[in-house]
């Protein structure tokens, strides 16, 4: 890997050879001639077919516009703000090079640019997040790619935040700096409680304690928080069509739901920072 080989200040690297990106004129291009286009939205498409596992990986554009009308709406600001302060609190330096896997349509990714002086990049499996994401930030560098093969070079990121996505420990330890750290936000036992005893019969209560942490990393921080919100029937919708939830639930439950005015919920997540030994 040439480590002058730089796109916006980042190390990307070819997701067919492994060697160095960088810019030429409108596409990014390494030594071994393999080229990927900037779009005209800004997003770059860095999944080879052979690295797809669908025609069209990832959460479907309904899901994505759902996600931001909910997310815009700020009902779920204070997970945003529990992981700005851990931000804060456990980067290694004042301008941290963070990498947002599974970004969705942005919303967090854009939040850790503009409160936590990071320069980012916001990473998801679908092609429809990814172009979404650009109207989010323009300063951030969105990549379509797969979290299991980052396009993304050895010891170059600071932090990786996974909110509410996949958690690749060996992936992400090889991608982070010694120090560096990985934020993950992981659903609780309580989240959507009341939703869920809505749409199925019986609700079972998993211990959702994040899973044991590997051999690259230290666990320093797992908090559990717990909050309330009431949606009105928009949001209500919105909440479903973004979840998995909305694709196994039956006719007369999403009826219910469908007529049901104004639903008061609980919000329960962990977040855990490790620190890369
Ligand atoms: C539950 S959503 C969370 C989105 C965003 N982090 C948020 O909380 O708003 C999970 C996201 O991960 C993406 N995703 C799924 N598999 C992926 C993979 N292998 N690599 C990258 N992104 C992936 C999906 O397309 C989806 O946008």
């Amino acid at each position: 890997m040439e480590e002058t080989a730089l796109y916006k200040g980042f190390q990307l690297i070819c997701p067919i050879c492994g060697a160095g990106l960088e810019q030429n004129g409108k596409s990014l291009v390494c030594e071994n001639h393999h080229g990927f286009d900037i779009a005209r939205q800004g997003y770059i498409h860095l999944l080879p077919v052979q690295q797809k596992h669908s025609l069209s990986p990832g959460d479907t554009k309904e899901m994505l516009e759902a996600r931001r009308r909910f997310l815009n709406a700020g009902k779920y600001q204070p997970i945003c703000e529990s992981v700005i302060n851990a931000i804060r609190k456990y980067a290694p330096c004042a301008h941290p090079v963070l990498v947002d896997i599974g970004c969705g349509e942005g919303y967090y990714t854009s939040a850790f640019e503009q409160n936590c002086g990071a320069k980012c990049i916001g990473i998801d499996i679908a092609k429809d997040g990814a172009k979404m994401s650009c109207a989010r930030s323009k300063n951030a560098v969105w990549l379509v790619a797969t979290a299991s093969q980052l396009p993304i070079a050895d010891h170059s990121a600071d932090i990786v935040t996974a909110m509410f996505s996949l958690l690749l420990q060996e992936e992400y330890a090889r991608i982070l700096k010694s120090g560096g750290c990985v934020v993950e936000v992981t659903v609780g036992s309580q989240h959507l409680i009341e939703l869920k005893s809505i749409i199925y019969e019986e609700v079972f209560q998993q211990d959702k304690h994040p899973e044991p942490c590997g051999d690259c990393f230290d666990e320093v921080e797992c908090t559990e928080y717990q909050y309330n919100i009431t949606l009105d029937n928009d949001e209500l919708k919105n909440l479903l069509l973004m979840t998995p939830h909305f694709w196994r639930i039956r006719q007369e439950r999403r009826e219910q739901l469908e007529n049901t005015e104004r639903l008061a919920l609980t919000i329960h997540y962990w977040v855990r920072v490790l620190k890369k030994k």
